[in-house]
């Protein structure tokens, strides 16, 4: 067997991790997340479960792949031979791909925006309206999606290798200093401080136990948690790196990003009389009257600035969405021994069904609801509110519990003996062993009895 392969530096490292973890969840969930659960008040508890339940997840994914060298379902068969924990290397082989079929549905629309912005067709005021009549037609969304898990299938099928980790090297950054170009533009339009306000002035009553659970998914879905996303990529992690640094530099990046784009878009939602709770269509509606306005004073700058955002916005998720298509493919091609070729299209045949179904849901099949949800939503739901917070309890419980302590020591201080990496390590081992599955179990309790 050829030797597995390491990234050069820690750099690269977190650069994969949060290329894996910056993506639709930042730019197009989070705003509207916390525009439907209360603002401010969701970015605090937001913000708590970073710390309390992502970080140990993180960690915990991190130790198992980086310990092993493996892949998700190898790693369960190393550490933990013939025993039942294998369901959780099976569970982190179908949750990527539940997601990645309503994700394609967005990355659809992203394609069709870019499209939208390469016409300059958003150098006009009624643009904000056009996005529901988009969603609801029958046949471009449909093609669109289409479109978006072809390219994923091709990237696939070829492998992920140089390019498109080379590729998002670049654009991550690139879309950095466009969202902060585009939040500076957002919080100085005119009636901009109410959105400004909603985000940092908190509102607990509108802190349901639902939008608890909501925030705490968002974390998850942020940072590709509970799903073996993060194990994979720890897995190529060399022995002599910290793992716990590269751990923090991922979550604060995420994070980071998030945080701005909240505050790019919600002062513009306010100052655009949108409803911060309009759902998954608020940045495709914001976002084009931002640049409408931008129009007004300078229509070529404005017109560069939203093909660049769309493009980058592309890639983002395309990045994100190869890391959960590449997981089914690693499976069915090492354990099932498929080509790589019959294991893209099969995957591509099952997700693109279920998108289909998504991508009516909010058109000719709206009227369809389950447990009081479109289909797109309720598998949003299921896989962020419950997959995901449920991997992430068996990794932590893994990790914390059965495996050798000396060992999970030694991947957290990665064999320091400082005063400083034992005071560390204690802390990390606490919240992996206590706080993380308890708190987790806590939330997904609560959202049915609160
Ligand atoms: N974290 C990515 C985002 O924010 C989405 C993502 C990538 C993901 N890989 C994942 C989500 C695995 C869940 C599981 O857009």
């Amino acid at each position: 067997m050829a030797a597995r392969e390491h990234f050069g530096s820690r750099f690269a490292a977190v650069m994969a991790m949060a290329g894996s973890a910056i993506g639709l969840g930042n730019i197009w969930r989070f705003p509207y997340m916390v525009g439907q659960n209360g603002g401010a008040a969701f970015i605090i508890v937001y913000l708590l479960a970073a710390v309390l339940l992502s970080l140990p997840i993180f960690m915990a994914e991190s130790i198992i792949g980086r310990s092993t060298h493996q892949g998700t379902f190898g790693a369960m068969q190393t550490l933990a031979p013939g025993t039942k924990w294998k369901w959780l290397g099976l569970l982190t082989v179908a949750s990527p791909l539940i997601i990645m079929s309503y994700y394609s549905v967005v990355g659809g629309w992203s394609i069709e925006y870019l499209l939208k912005s390469l016409t300059f067709g958003f150098n006009k005021p009624e643009v904000a309206t056009e996005f529901g009549t988009f969603i609801s037609s029958t046949w471009g969304p449909l093609l669109a999606h289409t479109a978006f898990m072809a390219t994923c299938a091709l990237i696939v099928v070829f492998g992920v290798k140089k390019g498109i980790e080379n590729f998002s090297k670049i654009t991550t950054p690139v879309l950095f200093v466009l969202i902060v170009i585009i939040m500076v533009f957002s919080c100085t339009l005119p009636g901009a401080y109410k959105g400004i306000e909603y985000l940092v002035k908190p509102d607990f009553s509108a802190l349901t136990g639902e939008a608890v659970a909501m925030a705490v998914g968002q974390s998850f879905f942020s940072l590709s948690l509970g799903v073996g996303t993060i194990l994979t990529y720890a897995s190529y992690i060399k022995k002599e790196e910290n793992l716990l640094s590269a751990g923090i530099g991922t979550s604060a990046f995420d994070l980071l990003f998030a945080i701005i784009a909240g505050f790019a878009i919600m002062p513009a939602v306010f100052a655009s009389g949108i409803e911060p709770g309009a759902g998954p269509g608020l940045i495709f509606e914001t976002l084009p009257f931002i640049f409408s306005k931008m129009a007004g004073t300078m229509p070529v700058v404005s017109g560069i600035i939203a093909i660049l955002f769309f493009v980058t916005i592309l890639f983002a998720a395309l990045t994100s969405a190869i890391s959960m298509y590449e997981t089914g493919v690693a499976y069915l091609t090492e354990e099932r021994h498929m080509s790589r070729k019959a294991a893209v299209l099969l995957i591509f045949a099952g997700c693109w069904t279920v998108g289909v179904l998504c991508s009516l849901s909010f058109g000719p099949l709206s009227g369809f609801k389950l447990i009081g949800n479109s289909i797109f939503d309720l598998l949003d739901k299921f896989a962020s509110n419950i997959l995901m917070p449920f991997g992430g309890i068996l990794f932590t419980v893994f990790v914390g519990w059965i495996m050798p302590k000396p060992q999970v020591k030694s991947e957290i201080t990665s064999g320091k003996t400082t005063m400083a990496s034992q005071v560390v390590y204690s802390v990390m081992y606490f919240l992996i062993r206590f706080v993380a599955p308890v708190g987790i179990l806590a939330i997904i309790i609560s959202q049915f009895v609160l």
